[in-house]
């Protein structure tokens, strides 16, 4: 016990570097008074004096905000940074030098029974007002994000930000595509550039016709069928015109 009572002091140094001497630890850090009361609330509860525990994890709550079921097994080494609000399910499972800051939920979504809270790895690293809902595991050597909203396992070795959490970096490698808020996506443009090529498309489409047709730029074919008789397939279309206006004139009907 008084192993555990000298372990916990020394890791308020290792993590805290506003710590300032041991009787500041022991007197004024609500995390490791709340850490001490969950170690008495937790042999209770193992020797099933449930209410006994659950008198001393609320009195706990009542002077230091944070909340730990004296269900929930902690590993060694737990850190909880200026502690309020933060929230410890019954069947939580916390591995060896764990650090949770304020406004942390490590809970249930309400859906399962049984084991319904995470387990979280050695070494991980929870964000302030992080949430992580659910019986799966959070991997070693992880770090949730400030406000995350995790619902999923989370591999060894990531960083999960966001709600809901993604995994942003996996073995120090970045995980996805960068969201670069100076240069988002215009629908309208994209929109715009396709129309574009499409007509750039249909205008050379149009310009091989054309030139298969008469084998000269600006001839088009007659739209009138062809016959031997009025000869207008592949005129020019100024000729055609002169041709049908001559007619006109001549009183006579057009033959194109
Ligand atoms: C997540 C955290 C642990 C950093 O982990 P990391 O593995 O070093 O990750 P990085 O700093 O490389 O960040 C990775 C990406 O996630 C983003 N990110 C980091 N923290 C984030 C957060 N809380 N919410 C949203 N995005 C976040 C970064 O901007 C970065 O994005 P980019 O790749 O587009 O640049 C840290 O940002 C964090 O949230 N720590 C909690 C600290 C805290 O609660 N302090 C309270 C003190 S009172």
């Amino acid at each position: 016990m008084f192993r555990h009572f000298r372990s916990d002091v020394k890791t308020v140094f290792e993590n805290d570097p506003a710590a300032r001497s041991r009787f500041e630890v022991i007197f004024t850090y609500s995390g490791v008074h709340a850490i001490w009361a969950h170690r008495v609330a937790h042999a209770l509860y193992r020797r099933r004096w449930f209410t006994l525990a659950r008198i001393i994890s609320q009195t706990s709550r009542f002077f230091t905000g944070i909340e730990i079921h004296p269900g929930a097994t902690i590993g060694q080494r737990l850190f909880i940074d200026h502690g309020m609000g933060v929230v410890i399910g019954e069947t939580c499972e916390i591995g060896d030098d764990v650090v949770i800051y304020q406004g942390v939920t490590l809970g249930g979504t309400g859906k399962e029974k049984g084991k319904r809270h995470p387990t979280i790895g050695n070494n991980v690293v929870i964000g302030s007002g992080a949430k992580v809902l659910g019986s799966f595991r959070v991997g070693d050597n992880s770090n949730i994000g400030s406000n995350a909203v995790v619902l999923r396992e989370v591999p060894d070795n990531c960083t999960v930000v966001g709600n809901p959490g993604r995994v942003v970096r996996r073995n120090g490698e970045r995980v996805g595509d960068r969201l670069d808020h100076t240069q988002l996506p215009d629908p309208v443009i994209e929109m715009f550039r396709a129309m574009q090529g499409e007509i750039n498309g249909l205008k050379d489409e149009v310009g091989r016709l054309t030139s298969a047709g008469e084998g000269a730029p600006g001839t088009v074919r007659a739209i009138a069928p062809a016959s031997a008789e009025n000869g207008a397939q592949g005129r020019p279309a100024n000729e055609v015109k002169e041709t049908m206006q001559k007619e006109l004139q001549e009183g006579g009907k057009s033959k194109v």
